[in-house]
Protein backbone atom coordinates (compact mmCIF):
# COMPACT_ATOMS: atom_id res chain seq x y z
CA UNK A 1 0.00 0.00 0.00
CA UNK A 2 1.24 3.66 -1.20
CA UNK A 3 2.07 5.78 1.71
CA UNK A 4 -0.43 8.89 2.75
CA UNK A 5 0.07 11.38 0.30
CA UNK A 6 1.80 14.64 1.04
CA UNK A 7 1.78 15.74 -2.47
CA UNK A 8 -0.26 15.44 -5.17
CA UNK A 9 1.85 13.14 -7.40
CA UNK A 10 1.99 10.75 -5.13
CA UNK A 11 -2.00 10.51 -5.63
CA UNK A 12 -1.30 8.79 -8.50
CA UNK A 13 0.35 5.55 -7.26
CA UNK A 14 -2.65 4.91 -4.98
CA UNK A 15 -4.60 5.11 -8.03
CA UNK A 16 -2.92 2.41 -9.69
CA UNK A 17 -3.27 0.45 -6.79
CA UNK A 18 -6.72 0.44 -6.84
CA UNK A 19 -7.62 0.90 -10.61
CA UNK A 20 -7.94 -2.11 -13.21
CA UNK A 21 -4.83 -1.61 -15.95
CA UNK A 22 -6.45 -0.68 -18.45
CA UNK A 23 -8.35 2.67 -17.07
CA UNK A 24 -5.10 3.30 -14.80
CA UNK A 25 -3.71 3.47 -18.43
CA UNK A 26 -6.53 5.32 -19.84
CA UNK A 27 -6.27 8.24 -17.12
CA UNK A 28 -1.92 7.77 -17.44
CA UNK A 29 -1.36 7.79 -20.83
CA UNK A 30 -0.17 10.07 -23.87
CA UNK A 31 0.02 9.55 -27.16
CA UNK A 32 2.64 8.06 -29.14
CA UNK A 33 6.13 8.43 -27.33
CA UNK A 34 4.69 10.74 -24.47
CA UNK A 35 7.06 13.17 -25.52
CA UNK A 36 4.25 15.65 -24.77
CA UNK A 37 3.17 14.12 -21.60
CA UNK A 38 6.37 14.45 -19.91
CA UNK A 39 7.56 17.37 -21.38
CA UNK A 40 4.33 19.64 -19.99
CA UNK A 41 5.65 18.78 -16.96
CA UNK A 42 9.64 18.83 -17.16
CA UNK A 43 9.44 22.65 -18.99
CA UNK A 44 7.34 23.73 -15.62
CA UNK A 45 10.91 22.36 -13.61
CA UNK A 46 13.49 24.86 -16.59
CA UNK A 47 11.81 27.90 -15.31
CA UNK A 48 13.02 29.83 -12.17
CA UNK A 49 11.45 31.69 -9.80
CA UNK A 50 12.82 34.96 -8.17
CA UNK A 51 11.46 35.83 -5.27
CA UNK A 52 11.62 39.31 -3.58
CA UNK A 53 12.22 39.61 -0.04
CA UNK A 54 10.88 42.00 2.90
CA UNK A 55 7.18 42.53 1.55
CA UNK A 56 4.45 41.96 3.71
CA UNK A 57 2.69 38.67 3.87
CA UNK A 58 1.14 37.94 7.04
CA UNK A 59 -1.71 37.88 4.96
CA UNK A 60 -1.77 35.85 1.27
CA UNK A 61 -5.21 36.27 -0.64
CA UNK A 62 -5.29 34.18 -3.36
CA UNK A 63 -9.05 34.39 -4.98
CA UNK A 64 -9.55 35.84 -8.27
CA UNK A 65 -12.13 36.26 -10.76
CA UNK A 66 -12.84 34.28 -14.18
CA UNK A 67 -15.34 35.65 -15.99
CA UNK A 68 -17.17 37.08 -13.28
CA UNK A 69 -17.27 34.70 -11.05
CA UNK A 70 -14.92 34.78 -8.10
CA UNK A 71 -13.42 31.51 -6.85
CA UNK A 72 -10.76 30.65 -3.74
CA UNK A 73 -7.79 30.46 -5.66
CA UNK A 74 -6.74 30.34 -9.66
CA UNK A 75 -7.15 26.41 -9.36
CA UNK A 76 -9.91 24.93 -12.00
CA UNK A 77 -10.93 20.91 -12.49
CA UNK A 78 -10.30 20.02 -16.16
CA UNK A 79 -12.47 18.17 -17.73
CA UNK A 80 -11.53 14.69 -17.80
CA UNK A 81 -13.86 11.82 -19.33
CA UNK A 82 -15.40 8.43 -18.08
CA UNK A 83 -14.88 9.83 -14.21
CA UNK A 84 -17.04 6.70 -12.84
CA UNK A 85 -14.00 4.16 -14.24
CA UNK A 86 -12.09 5.94 -11.69
CA UNK A 87 -14.76 5.84 -9.16
CA UNK A 88 -18.80 5.43 -8.52
CA UNK A 89 -19.14 8.63 -7.24
CA UNK A 90 -17.81 9.83 -10.61
CA UNK A 91 -18.18 13.64 -11.92
CA UNK A 92 -20.98 14.24 -9.29
CA UNK A 93 -17.95 13.62 -6.20
CA UNK A 94 -15.93 15.89 -8.34
CA UNK A 95 -18.65 18.69 -8.68
CA UNK A 96 -18.89 18.56 -4.74
CA UNK A 97 -15.13 18.72 -4.31
CA UNK A 98 -15.23 21.69 -6.51
CA UNK A 99 -18.11 23.43 -4.65
CA UNK A 100 -16.46 22.72 -1.40
CA UNK A 101 -12.62 24.45 -2.36
CA UNK A 102 -14.63 27.22 -4.04
CA UNK A 103 -13.16 26.56 -7.06
CA UNK A 104 -14.72 25.72 -11.18
CA UNK A 105 -15.38 22.50 -12.78
CA UNK A 106 -15.61 21.93 -16.63
CA UNK A 107 -17.78 18.78 -17.06
CA UNK A 108 -16.72 16.68 -19.84
CA UNK A 109 -18.99 16.21 -22.73
CA UNK A 110 -18.36 12.54 -22.01
CA UNK A 111 -19.07 12.81 -18.38
CA UNK A 112 -20.24 9.55 -17.13
CA UNK A 113 -22.70 10.61 -14.83
CA UNK A 114 -25.38 12.29 -16.21
CA UNK A 115 -25.48 16.84 -17.18
CA UNK A 116 -28.54 16.66 -14.81
CA UNK A 117 -27.45 14.38 -12.25
CA UNK A 118 -23.97 16.70 -12.02
CA UNK A 119 -26.10 19.74 -11.94
CA UNK A 120 -28.62 18.67 -9.43
CA UNK A 121 -25.47 17.65 -6.95
CA UNK A 122 -24.38 21.01 -6.11
CA UNK A 123 -24.10 24.53 -6.19
CA UNK A 124 -20.72 24.61 -7.71
CA UNK A 125 -19.98 26.86 -11.13
CA UNK A 126 -20.06 24.32 -13.96
CA UNK A 127 -18.70 24.80 -17.24
CA UNK A 128 -19.72 22.79 -19.99
CA UNK A 129 -17.19 21.16 -22.31
CA UNK A 130 -18.09 20.80 -25.75
CA UNK A 131 -17.24 18.16 -28.52
CA UNK A 132 -18.74 18.95 -31.35
CA UNK A 133 -20.62 16.24 -33.10
CA UNK A 134 -21.44 15.68 -37.27
CA UNK A 135 -24.95 16.15 -36.49
CA UNK A 136 -25.53 20.36 -35.90
CA UNK A 137 -28.82 19.28 -34.64
CA UNK A 138 -27.50 16.88 -32.18
CA UNK A 139 -24.68 19.38 -30.94
CA UNK A 140 -27.50 22.33 -30.77
CA UNK A 141 -29.77 20.10 -28.86
CA UNK A 142 -27.05 19.32 -26.19
CA UNK A 143 -26.05 22.79 -25.94
CA UNK A 144 -29.36 23.94 -24.77
CA UNK A 145 -29.53 21.00 -22.39
CA UNK A 146 -26.52 22.64 -21.06
CA UNK A 147 -27.65 25.96 -20.81
CA UNK A 148 -30.60 25.17 -19.07
CA UNK A 149 -29.23 23.18 -16.60
CA UNK A 150 -27.47 26.17 -15.51
CA UNK A 151 -24.02 25.38 -16.86
CA UNK A 152 -22.34 29.29 -16.73
CA UNK A 153 -19.94 28.49 -20.14
CA UNK A 154 -19.30 26.40 -23.19
CA UNK A 155 -15.67 25.25 -23.36
CA UNK A 156 -15.55 24.17 -27.03
CA UNK A 157 -12.46 21.54 -27.21
CA UNK A 158 -10.84 22.10 -30.45
CA UNK A 159 -7.70 19.65 -30.41
CA UNK A 160 -10.07 16.49 -31.39
CA UNK A 161 -10.68 16.38 -34.77
CA UNK A 162 -9.40 12.87 -34.64
CA UNK A 163 -8.05 10.81 -31.31
CA UNK A 164 -4.38 10.62 -30.68
CA UNK A 165 -2.56 7.26 -31.07
CA UNK A 166 -2.33 6.43 -27.56
CA UNK A 167 -0.69 3.49 -27.37
CA UNK A 168 -1.48 1.79 -24.32
CA UNK A 169 -5.41 2.28 -25.31
CA UNK A 170 -4.68 0.24 -28.59
CA UNK A 171 -2.57 -2.36 -26.15
CA UNK A 172 -5.75 -2.91 -24.01
CA UNK A 173 -8.13 -2.61 -26.41
CA UNK A 174 -9.76 0.18 -24.21
CA UNK A 175 -13.46 -0.24 -24.45
CA UNK A 176 -15.54 2.73 -24.79
CA UNK A 177 -18.17 2.77 -22.20
CA UNK A 178 -22.12 3.90 -22.77
CA UNK A 179 -22.55 7.19 -21.64
CA UNK A 180 -26.52 7.58 -20.60
CA UNK A 181 -26.32 11.30 -21.73
CA UNK A 182 -26.97 10.43 -24.93
CA UNK A 183 -29.27 7.90 -24.61
CA UNK A 184 -31.76 8.38 -28.03
CA UNK A 185 -28.86 10.47 -29.76
CA UNK A 186 -26.27 8.61 -30.40
CA UNK A 187 -23.78 5.53 -29.12
CA UNK A 188 -21.25 5.61 -27.39
CA UNK A 189 -20.76 2.01 -27.07
CA UNK A 190 -18.13 0.33 -28.91
CA UNK A 191 -15.77 -2.72 -28.62
CA UNK A 192 -13.15 -2.99 -30.81
CA UNK A 193 -11.04 -6.88 -31.18
CA UNK A 194 -7.99 -4.81 -32.99
CA UNK A 195 -7.48 -1.83 -30.95
CA UNK A 196 -8.97 1.16 -29.10
CA UNK A 197 -13.34 1.69 -29.60
CA UNK A 198 -12.80 5.31 -28.33
CA UNK A 199 -11.04 5.86 -32.01
CA UNK A 200 -14.35 4.44 -33.19
CA UNK A 201 -16.66 5.92 -31.39
CA UNK A 202 -14.38 9.87 -31.93
CA UNK A 203 -14.57 8.47 -35.73
CA UNK A 204 -18.01 7.76 -35.85
CA UNK A 205 -19.23 11.06 -34.43
CA UNK A 206 -17.00 13.59 -34.04
CA UNK A 207 -16.90 16.51 -37.17
CA UNK A 208 -13.50 16.41 -38.16
CA UNK A 209 -14.76 19.63 -40.83
CA UNK A 210 -15.17 22.45 -38.06
CA UNK A 211 -13.35 25.51 -38.92
CA UNK A 212 -12.75 29.02 -37.41
CA UNK A 213 -16.26 30.56 -39.12
CA UNK A 214 -18.40 27.77 -36.96
CA UNK A 215 -17.46 29.84 -33.74
CA UNK A 216 -20.52 32.27 -35.14
CA UNK A 217 -22.64 29.36 -35.42
CA UNK A 218 -21.98 28.68 -31.53
CA UNK A 219 -22.84 32.25 -30.48
CA UNK A 220 -26.11 32.07 -32.72
CA UNK A 221 -27.24 29.14 -30.51
CA UNK A 222 -26.09 29.70 -27.14
CA UNK A 223 -26.20 32.73 -24.75
CA UNK A 224 -23.19 31.94 -22.63
CA UNK A 225 -19.57 32.44 -23.04
CA UNK A 226 -17.43 30.47 -24.95
CA UNK A 227 -13.83 29.73 -24.54
CA UNK A 228 -11.99 27.48 -26.69
CA UNK A 229 -9.58 24.80 -25.23
CA UNK A 230 -6.84 23.78 -27.02
CA UNK A 231 -4.49 26.72 -28.72
CA UNK A 232 -0.80 26.26 -28.84
CA UNK A 233 0.11 29.20 -30.98
CA UNK A 234 -0.02 32.88 -31.26
CA UNK A 235 -1.41 32.46 -34.58
CA UNK A 236 -4.85 30.92 -33.55
CA UNK A 237 -5.33 33.11 -30.36
CA UNK A 238 -5.75 36.04 -32.87
CA UNK A 239 -8.08 33.70 -34.62
CA UNK A 240 -9.85 33.14 -31.50
CA UNK A 241 -10.10 36.93 -30.45
CA UNK A 242 -11.28 37.71 -34.33
CA UNK A 243 -14.01 35.08 -33.74
CA UNK A 244 -15.04 36.88 -30.52
CA UNK A 245 -14.83 33.84 -27.89
CA UNK A 246 -14.72 34.89 -24.33
CA UNK A 247 -11.43 32.77 -23.53
CA UNK A 248 -8.79 30.67 -24.17
CA UNK A 249 -7.69 27.64 -22.67
CA UNK A 250 -4.03 26.43 -23.56
CA UNK A 251 -3.85 22.98 -23.90
CA UNK A 252 -2.30 19.95 -25.43
CA UNK A 253 -4.86 17.82 -24.41
CA UNK A 254 -2.56 16.77 -21.31
CA UNK A 255 0.16 15.16 -24.00
CA UNK A 256 -2.54 13.08 -25.27
CA UNK A 257 -3.30 14.09 -29.02
CA UNK A 258 -0.14 15.65 -31.05
CA UNK A 259 2.68 13.99 -29.94
CA UNK A 260 5.70 16.37 -30.12
CA UNK A 261 3.00 19.28 -29.39
CA UNK A 262 5.17 21.96 -27.42
CA UNK A 263 4.68 21.82 -23.40
CA UNK A 264 1.70 24.43 -22.91
CA UNK A 265 3.57 26.30 -20.64
CA UNK A 266 6.77 27.09 -23.16
CA UNK A 267 3.59 28.11 -25.26
CA UNK A 268 1.77 30.13 -22.67
CA UNK A 269 3.51 33.62 -23.15
CA UNK A 270 2.90 33.68 -26.97
CA UNK A 271 -0.35 33.50 -26.71
CA UNK A 272 -1.20 35.98 -23.86
CA UNK A 273 0.96 38.46 -26.12
CA UNK A 274 -0.99 37.55 -28.77
CA UNK A 275 -4.84 38.31 -27.04
CA UNK A 276 -2.86 41.98 -26.15
CA UNK A 277 -4.84 41.29 -22.88
CA UNK A 278 -8.56 41.70 -24.73
CA UNK A 279 -9.68 37.76 -23.31
CA UNK A 280 -8.35 35.86 -20.41
CA UNK A 281 -6.09 33.22 -20.95
CA UNK A 282 -6.18 30.01 -18.78
CA UNK A 283 -3.58 27.07 -19.35
CA UNK A 284 -3.26 23.14 -18.00
CA UNK A 285 -1.30 20.21 -19.10
CA UNK A 286 1.46 19.02 -15.94
CA UNK A 287 0.83 21.03 -13.01
CA UNK A 288 1.39 19.17 -10.29
CA UNK A 289 2.81 21.87 -7.57
CA UNK A 290 1.77 25.39 -6.34
CA UNK A 291 5.28 26.86 -8.14
CA UNK A 292 3.93 25.52 -11.37
CA UNK A 293 0.41 27.34 -10.73
CA UNK A 294 2.87 30.46 -9.63
CA UNK A 295 5.06 29.98 -12.88
CA UNK A 296 1.74 29.60 -15.11
CA UNK A 297 0.30 33.47 -13.43
CA UNK A 298 3.53 35.05 -13.79
CA UNK A 299 3.63 34.05 -17.60
CA UNK A 300 0.31 35.73 -18.00
CA UNK A 301 -2.44 33.06 -17.14
CA UNK A 302 -5.66 33.87 -15.47
CA UNK A 303 -5.82 30.38 -14.05
CA UNK A 304 -4.66 26.90 -14.35
CA UNK A 305 -6.77 23.70 -14.24
CA UNK A 306 -5.63 20.51 -13.41
CA UNK A 307 -7.07 16.88 -14.98
CA UNK A 308 -4.90 13.95 -13.90
CA UNK A 309 -4.47 14.67 -10.47
CA UNK A 310 -8.21 15.36 -9.58
CA UNK A 311 -8.81 11.69 -11.35
CA UNK A 312 -6.13 10.65 -9.48
CA UNK A 313 -7.36 11.62 -6.46
CA UNK A 314 -11.27 10.65 -7.67
CA UNK A 315 -9.60 7.09 -7.86
CA UNK A 316 -7.91 7.02 -4.64
CA UNK A 317 -10.58 8.42 -2.41
CA UNK A 318 -14.17 9.57 -4.18
CA UNK A 319 -14.50 13.23 -3.43
CA UNK A 320 -12.09 13.48 -0.47
CA UNK A 321 -9.54 13.13 -2.45
CA UNK A 322 -10.74 15.20 -5.14
CA UNK A 323 -11.01 17.47 -2.24
CA UNK A 324 -7.59 17.12 -1.11
CA UNK A 325 -5.82 17.42 -4.21
CA UNK A 326 -7.04 20.35 -4.92
CA UNK A 327 -6.27 21.88 -0.80
CA UNK A 328 -2.61 20.73 -1.33
CA UNK A 329 -2.31 23.18 -4.85
CA UNK A 330 -3.84 25.67 -2.37
CA UNK A 331 -1.51 25.22 -0.12
CA UNK A 332 1.33 24.97 -2.25
CA UNK A 333 0.47 27.92 -3.92
CA UNK A 334 -0.11 30.22 -0.32
CA UNK A 335 3.34 28.70 0.51
CA UNK A 336 4.93 30.04 -2.72
CA UNK A 337 3.21 33.33 -2.78
CA UNK A 338 4.40 34.25 0.62
CA UNK A 339 8.01 33.26 0.11
CA UNK A 340 8.10 34.98 -3.11
CA UNK A 341 7.08 37.88 -1.38
CA UNK A 342 3.32 37.91 -2.82
CA UNK A 343 0.44 38.66 -1.28
CA UNK A 344 -2.52 38.65 -3.72
CA UNK A 345 -2.18 37.34 -7.37
CA UNK A 346 -1.99 40.72 -8.40
CA UNK A 347 0.96 40.85 -7.54
CA UNK A 348 2.59 37.96 -9.04
CA UNK A 349 4.64 39.72 -12.48
CA UNK A 350 6.49 38.33 -14.92
CA UNK A 351 9.87 39.53 -12.94
CA UNK A 352 8.85 36.53 -10.74
CA UNK A 353 10.08 34.33 -12.77
CA UNK A 354 12.76 33.63 -15.21
CA UNK A 355 12.88 31.19 -18.66
CA UNK A 356 15.68 28.42 -19.46
CA UNK A 357 16.18 31.13 -22.40
CA UNK A 358 16.58 33.93 -20.56
CA UNK A 359 19.10 32.15 -18.09
CA UNK A 360 21.86 31.34 -21.43
C1 LIG B 1 -8.69 14.47 -20.68
N1 LIG B 1 -8.87 15.70 -21.30
C2 LIG B 1 -10.10 16.00 -21.84
N2 LIG B 1 -10.31 17.22 -22.40
C3 LIG B 1 -11.53 17.54 -22.90
O1 LIG B 1 -11.68 18.65 -23.40
N3 LIG B 1 -12.56 16.64 -22.83
C4 LIG B 1 -12.43 15.41 -22.30
O2 LIG B 1 -13.38 14.64 -22.22
C5 LIG B 1 -11.15 15.05 -21.80
N4 LIG B 1 -10.94 13.80 -21.26
C6 LIG B 1 -9.74 13.52 -20.68
C7 LIG B 1 -9.58 12.29 -20.05
C8 LIG B 1 -8.40 12.03 -19.38
C9 LIG B 1 -8.24 10.72 -18.68
C10 LIG B 1 -7.35 12.98 -19.34
C11 LIG B 1 -6.07 12.73 -18.60
C12 LIG B 1 -7.50 14.18 -19.99
C13 LIG B 1 -7.81 16.73 -21.27
C14 LIG B 1 -7.89 17.55 -20.01
O3 LIG B 1 -9.00 18.40 -20.04
C15 LIG B 1 -6.65 18.43 -19.80
O4 LIG B 1 -6.39 19.17 -20.97
C16 LIG B 1 -5.40 17.64 -19.41
O5 LIG B 1 -5.72 16.55 -18.59
C17 LIG B 1 -4.42 18.55 -18.68
O6 LIG B 1 -3.25 17.89 -18.37
P1 LIG B 1 -2.94 17.21 -16.94
O7 LIG B 1 -3.41 18.15 -15.87
O8 LIG B 1 -3.65 15.89 -16.94
O9 LIG B 1 -1.45 17.06 -16.98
Amino acid sequence: MAPEPVNVREFQQLAKEKLPKMYYDFYAGGAEDESTLKENMEAFRRITLRPRVLVDVSRINMSTNILGYRISAPIMIAPTAFQKLAHPQGEVGTAKAAAASNTIMVLSFNSSCSFEEVASSCNAVRFFQLYVHKRRDVTAAIVERAEKLGYKALVVTVDVPRIGRREADIRNKMVSPKLKNFDGLFSTEHKSDTGSSLETYVSQTRDASLQWKDIAWFKSITNLPILVKGILTGEDAIKAVEAGVAGIIVSNHGGRQLDCSPATISVLEEVVHATKGKIPVLVDGGVRRGTDIFKALALGAQAILVGRPVVFGLAAKGEAGVRQVIEMLKTELELTMALSGCPTVKDITRNHVKTERERL
